[in-house]
């Protein structure tokens, strides 16, 4: 059923979020948001509607940290920002 999920018998996309574990997006803060990723999805049961994973640097480093949302790049993901962009992107799966 991949990419799809079901909720109250309503098929749904999954939701894909790609973060970027190249070096300096590593060592920029992407080491932390890894965290933060894993634990907001596993704390708010998400397991089923999210595919996490990480991919090699794209040459973009001067933006990073890097993250990418069903195909959306969001770059400079602090701390804060990170929180803000998983709770607008994943608001319709609350
Ligand atoms: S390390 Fe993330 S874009 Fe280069």
């Amino acid at each position: 059923m991949w990419p799809f999920h079901t909720c109250n018998n309503n098929l749904y996309m999954k939701t894909n979020i790609t973060i970027c574990l190249g070096s300096s997006c590593f060592s920029r803060g992407n080491n932390k948001n890894l965290e933060i990723i894993k634990e907001f999805i596993s704390t708010r049961g998400l397991d089923a509607e999210v595919t996490f994973k990480g991919q090699l640097c794209s040459e973009n480093c001067f933006q990073g940290p890097i993250l990418i949302i069903n195909g959306k790049t969001f770059s400079e993901v602090s701390k804060n920002k990170l929180i803000d962009i998983l709770e607008k992107e994943l608001n319709n799966h609350e």
